[in-house]
């Protein structure tokens, strides 16, 4: 009944931003991502008859706010007779700080639990499960280049390229380290109450797709960096044009698009996105990725820099 599990974040090229269902978690549109390598979270978890209720360590420390949500996967995952759970997350980057955190921790969630639960799930039925915890949670249970799909009543998600198919490079600028004042889930629910640009948004999704999984199958990078800037910069529209606005930049962000734009300028094959946060990513040919690491340390208010190459997707290290 005991069981560790390991996944990395994910970083979404064309976003999910907004829910059809809030209730179900169900995303208003689908997005493609790239699964990381080297940033990880590993969990382990112990389902254990004796105790009463279920704890959660991140990073050693209790995390009793995050354990709500954590427990209702696990509900859904083992019924409501399951066993309190023993949960401990550990994480290699700064946490609920635009940085996928809750992705990579899901999808650890559902695989750990499920093989500590003794169930025999397909990684779609995980991706499902942790989708509807965290729908950028989804993605991270595959590899590579991941799109995901909403279909009538569920999502289905799968890998569009393996890593080693089309290497890229992402390169990540912290600007800050200090957890968001307000979390993707319910600032999405206000830009679709409150954007005027939300159904216009809603709207494009689909021709935003269809040009990124071309240039995924014609490994067109031209095209990739176009249409991931673009919708990156209209999620962030429709962000700003919430009430109260979403704004999630600091002046290090706007810098790091500088540094890009210059970078471009250069020849360099990089281009840009930014999630729910601060910091900015930037996906470059692995070759770029040394000018990319250099020119953002340089770069005034970066914190820290982090690179990883495309990775696996969510898997079991452990189970007994
Ligand atoms: C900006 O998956 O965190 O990173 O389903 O409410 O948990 P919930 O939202 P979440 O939203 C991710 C938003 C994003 C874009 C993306 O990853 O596609």
């Amino acid at each position: 009944m005991r069981a560790t599990s390991q996944a990395q974040p994910n970083i979404a090229l064309v976003k999910y931003w907004g829910k059809r269902d809030v209730a179900g978690n169900l995303p208003a549109a689908g997005s493609l991502s790239v699964t990381l390598d080297s940033l990880w979270t590993r969990m382990k978890i112990e389902f254990d008859g004796t105790r009463k209720t279920d704890t959660l360590l991140v990073n050693g420390e209790e995390a009793a706010g995050m354990l709500p949500r954590v427990a209702r996967c696990l509900d859904e995952l083992g019924g409501p007779g399951r066993a309190a759970a023993v949960i401990e997350s550990d994480c290699n980057f700064p946490i609920a700080a635009g940085l996928a955190s809750s992705a990579s921790s899901f999808a650890a969630l559902v695989v750990a639990a499920s093989a500590a639960l003794g169930l025999t799930s397909t990684p779609l039925q995980l991706a499902r499960s942790a989708g509807r915890a965290s729908g950028s949670a989804a993605r991270s249970l595959f590899p590579g280049i991941v799109e995901l799909q909403v279909g009538e009543n569920d999502i289905e998600v799968a890998s569009i390229s393996r890593p080693d198919a089309w290497p890229l490079t992402v390169t990540v600028a912290v600007t800050e380290t200090a957890a968001k004042k307000i979390g993707s889930g319910p600032a999405m629910n206000l830009s679709k109450q409150t954007s005027p640009f939300y159904q216009e948004w809603l709207a494009r999704q689909d021709a935003d797709l269809q040009i990124a999984r071309t240039a995924v199958a014609t490994r067109d990078f031209a095209s990739l960096a176009a249409v991931t800037e673009h919708n990156c910069l209209k999620m962030h529209s429709v962000m700003w044009s919430s009430r109260p606005s979403l704004v999630y930049w600091n002046a290090a962000t706007l810098s790091c698009l500088e540094t890009v734009r210059r970078l471009q300028a250069d020849g360099a094959p990089v281009f840009f996105t930014i999630d729910a946060g601060p910091q900015v990513k930037v996906i470059s040919e692995p070759h770029a990725g040394e000018t990319v690491t250099k020119a953002l340390h340089a770069t005034s208010g970066v914190i820290d820099v982090m690179q990883s190459a495309l990775g696996d997707g969510a898997r079991l290290l452990v189970s007994q």
